[in-house]
């Protein structure tokens, strides 16, 4: 059967294949000894997948308490952070104990957020179950909360002990979150990878072989080379201080898309619209050719995904000012430079958001 095991910060594996959920309680004991586990998950995620991962963690002794949260962004919120962490409290959760989040990017961020501050920080596991958790948010360490004013303001960086990524959870998966998740793929393609790029371009219905496979070799082939090349770059810049930035590519104006459609745009399409204004930006700033910002715009219409916003430049600015990637000097951007190739710049807000209005425009 088709496995790839993939270290991150030489501190823990990412384990991806079919069948993974059966498996989960061997790969949690050989790195926390049997204790006592909240799952926390959600109520798109099919009982089946909770009864598994309860089964298998089960016999190898672990004692399990489920936390289910309401499905969507709205649940990566203060609220919701309290309820789970008195959850962990009434079932005397002590610091040898551990967190698991079942779920996509919601479930992973939240339930990380609670592990890295229960008791000054305990242990984690992401077991991502879409397609957008299993290529970018559950490896990283990356964990938050929103706030009004913004997505991710609250958190900390907390790795978890292990990853489980069973492929086969993809098959239960609606169309729209495959082609979500197929946005940060995309990015992937765009920041360093030639390879994935020629495969999403040239390969027919991948989304379809992602997400149904028989063998799970192409969702295995796909995830493995973005948890990859993001393990690459999370191993020289664990804390976001650098390269890893490149990882925000489209991701600046994404979340303010997103937060302005109080997110109804989810993060993968809005990522998407993101990447393709981000492009036509940097074409107009001349730091890009025409050719490869069309290059961009052409795979995101390949995948269905957008390559604009209706969103005006002042609600999307209000919204910029308060991202993580502010200085009080300005902020750092991410852009094409050239095919399969992104570079950081450092700009002003005021030539950030003159730039901006010229790639708005479609
Ligand atoms: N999702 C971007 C990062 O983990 O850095």
């Amino acid at each position: 059967m088709e496995r790839a095991e993939i270290r991150v910060l030489d501190s823990y594996t990412v384990h991806i294949g079919q069948g993974m959920l059966k498996e989960a309680g061997k790969i949690v004991s050989e790195v926390v000894p049997p204790c006592r586990a909240v799952v926390v998950t959600d109520s798109n995620i099919p009982p089946e997948y909770v009864q598994t991962l309860e089964k298998s963690l089960e016999e190898k002794g672990f004692e399990i308490n489920i936390f289910t949260i309401p499905a969507g962004e709205t649940s990566k919120c203060i609220e919701k952070f309290i309820e789970i962490q008195n959850f962990a409290a009434e079932n005397h959760l002590c610091r040898s104990d551990i967190m698991i989040a079942l779920g996509g990017g919601v479930v992973g961020d939240l339930t990380g957020f609670c592990a890295a501050t229960y008791m000054r920080g305990i242990k984690y596991i992401q077991v991502p179950t879409t397609l957008l958790a299993a290529v970018d948010s559950s490896v990283g360490g990356k964990c938050a909360i929103d706030l009004e004013k913004g997505k991710n303001l609250i958190g900390a960086f907390c790795q978890p002990s292990a990853v489980i990524c069973d492929v086969d959870t993809l098959k239960t998966l609606k169309e729209e979150f495959i082609t979500d998740g197929m946005a940060e793929v995309i990015k992937y393609a765009h920041i360093n990878q030639p390879e994935l790029f020629e495969i999403l371009e040239k390969t027919q219905d991948l989304t379809q072989k992602i997400k149904n496979g028989t063998d799970g070799k192409t969702a295995i082939d796909v995830i493995s080379k973005c948890v990859k090349l993001k393990a690459d770059i999370v191993q020289k810049d664990r804390f976001d201080l650098g390269e890893r930035q490149l990882l925000n590519f489209g991701h600046t104006v994404g979340h303010a898309i997103e937060a302005a459609s109080n997110f109804k745009i989810s993060h993968g399409h809005s990522v998407a619209a993101g990447m393709c204004i981000m492009a036509r930006t940097a074409q107009k700033a001349g730091l890009c050719s025409r050719q490869t910002a069309q290059k961009i715009e052409h795979l995101n219409k390949k995948y269905q995904l957008p390559t604009a916003t209706d969103i005006p430049l002042e609600t999307l600015w209000e919204l910029i000012k308060n991202d993580k990637k502010n200085a009080t000097d300005g902020l750092t951007v991410v852009f094409p430079t050239e095919h399969s190739l992104c570079g950081l710049h450092k700009l002003t807000h005021q030539k950030f958001k003159e730039l901006l209005s010229a790639g708005l425009e479609k």
